[in-house]
């Protein structure tokens, strides 16, 4: 009796060891969330606690780390050359002017007549009461406007839309009165020569407030919408396409009114990065 009360013993022992053994080897197997799980199976049973080793709040924070730099670096932008078409009187046709990551500047311009898919009038505030061209933008970027509007007004900055969508045609009129008004090497600092401007992709728009007198000034820069949409932009996935501190590489003028469409991934890291599009673009 008493050789098989010890022999029941022993033998659970043995059981409770190899079931501990086991536990902990699944446990080192399994990601952290399965591992927390087995844990808590384990000590439901044995009243033991296994911590596993992949839990730890160290290795937590590391890995959002990683999970976030893998956000950015992952990122990637078209190629210059591959996106050129052809030469035309020493600037470069794009071929890609539908991507809401094409370039244009004073080296690449848009394919003649290039008019811009699903053009809509974002329902957001305007300067103007009139429907008329510069109201319209594509629809990839009008959404992500009236997100950006709605959110900049449920923080108290109220932003109002002043120039959006500009054809060819109409380019070539605001260049005229630049030309005639500064001359036209400056005209060149402030205004795209028709074909090179990023309002005729329809990806791009001026905005101003009433703090800046509804004007596309660098003032506006400075007025609290303006510095709010510095710091935000880049979440509804626009870039300040012209940045004070990049007028050599873009080759115009400071413009804090002027935001582009990009994206909200390749304008975070454009953003995170401090990155003009053309540094991006090689
Ligand atoms: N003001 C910008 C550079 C344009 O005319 O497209
Ligand atoms: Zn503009």
């Amino acid at each position: 009796m008493r050789k098989r009360t010890w022999t029941v013993i022993i033998a659970t022992i043995g059981i409770l060891l190899l079931l501990e053994l086991s536990f902990i080897l699944w446990g080192r197997s399994k990601t952290t969330t399965d591992a927390y799980k087995i844990s808590s199976l384990h000590k439901s049973i044995t009243g033991c606690e296994i911590i596993p080793k992949s839990f730890s709040l160290s290795n937590k924070t590391s890995q959002q780390g990683k999970n976030n730099s893998d956000k950015t670096s992952d990122v990637s932008f078209p190629s210059y050359e591959e996106t050129i078409r052809a030469e035309e009187d020493s600037i470069s046709v794009v071929n890609n002017p539908t991507s809401v990551l094409v370039m244009v500047n004073k080296q690449r311009k848009l394919p003649d007549n290039y008019i811009p898919p699903k053009l809509v009038i974002p329902n957001v505030r305007f300067s103007f009461n009139e429907i008329v061209e510069k109201r319209y933008l594509r629809e990839v970027a009008a959404v992500p406007l009236e997100k950006m509007f709605k959110q900049a007004e449920e923080e108290g900055y109220i932003l109002y839309g002043v120039s959006g969508y500009r054809s060819y045609n109409r380019q070539i009129a605001v260049f005229k009165m630049h030309e005639q008004e500064l001359g036209e090497e400056k005209a060149r600092e402030v205004s795209s020569v028709p074909g090179s401007s990023e309002h005729q992709t329809g990806l791009s728009i001026d905005i101003s407030s009433e703090s800046a007198k509804f004007l596309l000034s660098t003032e506006f820069g400075s007025t609290p919408e303006g510095k709010w949409v510095k710091e935000n932009a880049h979440k509804f996935g626009f870039i300040i396409r012209y940045p004070e501190d990049k007028t050599k590489i873009t080759g115009y003028s400071f413009e804090p009114w002027h935001i582009r469409y990009v994206g909200i991934q390749h304008a975070t890291y454009l953003y995170k990065h401090n990155l003009a599009l053309e540094e991006a673009i090689k």
